[in-house]
């Protein structure tokens, strides 16, 4: 089949503005995906053109991007979900709400600063049991964060997000999610300090429940269920006091 790609341009060096490139590949198998698209625009035709990938196999979360109006990753995004037919349009733009540094690569490290704020590490100071061995912990109770350790830092959720889009100091919803695998981790201490940092101005109640955040992320995750989780914690934690 035949693609024309529309890519939104921008280079800092030379470009008052952005624009589109309208790139058309032929022999393009229905299975290809986007990101083979790019490599092959970017190999074949323009080696100019700027993106981030790394794994190629949706782990790495590097190549996050608005794929007809919608963030996905690139390497995940098959031809054959974006059209049918002898010749299909597909319009590739860089996320929203980050600053663009070239073409499709955005500034990420506002996304990595939220990130940062809400502890994303593993907090036990206790000693550690006398038989030397690990912290044990119950499959029920790991079970309590399995989705939210699936996250890859994308960034597909919150540069979805209409509340980030506002003014972009919302921690956003990855910043949560990353808070939420530790704040139900039974063997970790620092919830208390997590909780309340995220209900300050910034943190959860930002939160409008647009779910864009959910529909967008490329693991799956149940972005929106996580906040409401944590959310709810914020809450029972001012009940006690
Ligand atoms: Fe990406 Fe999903 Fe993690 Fe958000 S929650 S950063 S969309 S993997
Ligand atoms: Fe935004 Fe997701 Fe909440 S899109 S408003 S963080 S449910
Ligand atoms: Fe690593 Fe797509 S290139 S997730």
């Amino acid at each position: 089949m035949q693609i024309t790609l529309r890519i939104r341009r921008f280079n800092p060096e030379k470009d008052k503005k952005s624009y589109w490139g309208e790139y058309t590949l032929d022999k393009v198998d229905s299975t290809d995906r986007v990101l083979d698209l790019l490599h092959r625009v970017k190999w074949e035709q323009d080696g100019t053109l700027a993106f981030r990938r790394s794994c190629a196999h949706g782990v790495c979360g590097s190549d996050g991007m608005r794929i007809n109006g919608v963030n996905r990753l690139a390497c995940k995004m098959l031809v054959n979900k974006l059209g049918e037919g002898e010749h299909i349009k597909i319009q590739i733009e860089p996320m929203l709400g980050l600053r663009v540094i070239k073409d499709l690569i955005v500034d990420m490290e506002p996304f990595f600063e939220h990130y940062r704020q809400v502890m994303p590490y593993y907090v036990n100071d206790a000693p550690l049991p006398e038989n030397g061995r690990e912290r044990l912990q119950s499959p029920e109770d790991r079970e309590r964060f399995d989705d939210t350790t699936k996250c890859i830092l994308c960034a597909c959720c919150t540069t979805s997000c209409p509340s980030f889009w506002a003014n972009g100091v919302y921690v956003g919803p990855a910043a949560i999610v990353q808070a939420h695998r530790f704040i139900f981790d039974s063997r970790d201490q620092a919830a208390d300090e997590r909780l309340k940092i995220l209900s300050e101005a910034d943190g959860v109640w930002r939160c409008r429940t647009v779910f864009n955040c959910t529909n967008a992320c490329p693991r799956d995750i149940e972005v929106t269920r996580a906040i409401g989780e944590v959310k709810m914690a914020i809450r029972q934690g001012a009940k006690r006091e």
